[in-house]
């Protein structure tokens, strides 16, 4: 067998033993969104270093827990802090939970993340739904020998937004008072920030939100067939489009800002699926 199947299976395993629960959603909490789990109805959390094999994350901000309970009735696991490139993981296991949640029975894979925005229209503090996105200034999460229990060698990415959540998510904004964008998101490896010239580089390209993340999970997550959407929170402006430097405290802080919109807007989303 394929080891990166091998070790995906072997972490399936390890949830098994702990519990037999089934979501219909899989949600990645980005930065801002550590403490959405609060609304949830919570069934139980498994730390990801209690995973035999599971790789557990380093960022700051970053805790690493699966939550898992319900939320306006439907059944849902909550990432708090995901696995990212920058941190030294191979893209397989970068995508690993994605896939780890489809094999428990998620359906929907609801990705957020704080995002630099790079359309002249976004402010900090707006959010971004996700239309389309960018994926070659990171490794591709199915580059390797193609594993057929999860999807085909060469999918189709023309929808990976899931066009009928998109419309969801854009319901749930309008209901509460957000004026949320839509636009293409671009994953860079990072860690460091864009320099200004590859900002006006990724702006020329067609994207409007760059971070350090999502794209990956959203290959995966479409691959395997899950119905994948994305919101992005506008934590600051991109490299190069306004006077100001960029720091992560300005991200964490900007996120932990709009967290109460956020998760209200996530919530009401999740109402709608
Ligand atoms: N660039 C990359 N990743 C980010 C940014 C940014 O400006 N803001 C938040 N994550």
């Amino acid at each position: 067998m394929n080891l990166v199947y091998e070790k995906l299976k072997a972490c399936y395993d390890d949830i098994r033993r702990k519990t037999d629960f089934v979501p219909e959603i899989a949600l990645v909490l980005g930065s801002g969104l550590g403490d959405f789990a609060d609304n949830i109805e919570v069934e139980g959390v498994i730390n990801y270093s209690d995973i035999d094999g599971f790789p557990v994350s380093t960022a700051p901000g970053h805790v690493g827990q699966f939550i898992y309970g319900t939320i306006e009735g439907k059944k849902i696991i909550c990432m708090k802090g995901r696995v990212h490139y920058y941190e030294g993981y191979p893209i397989s296991d970068v995508v690993l939970p994605a896939r780890l949640m489809h094999m428990m029975g998620a359906k929907i894979l609801f990705l957020t993340n704080a995002a630099g925005g790079i359309n002249p229209d976004f402010r900090p503090g707006d959010f971004m739904m996700l239309t389309d996105h960018i994926s070659m200034f990171a490794p591709n999460p199915l580059v390797g020998i193609n594993i057929p229990e999860l999807g085909v060698r060469f999918p189709d990415m023309t929808n990976v937004y899931d066009p009928e959540l998109c419309e969801k998510i854009q319901e749930a904004a309008e209901d509460s008072g957000i004026d949320l964008k839509e636009g293409t998101y671009v994953q860079t490896t990072g860690p460091s920030y864009e320099t200004p010239t590859e900002i006006r580089m990724l702006k020329t390209l067609g994207a409007d939100a760059v971070g350090m993340s999502t794209v990956v999970e959203a290959i995966a997550g479409h691959h395997c067939g899950m119905r994948v959407c994305g919101v992005s929170c506008i934590s600051n402006i991109a490299a190069g489009l306004s006077d100001q430097k960029l720091s992560e405290q300005e991200v964490i802080d900007a996120g932990n800002a709009a967290a109460p919109m956020f998760k209200k807007l996530v919530i009401n989303a999740i109402k709608r699926f």
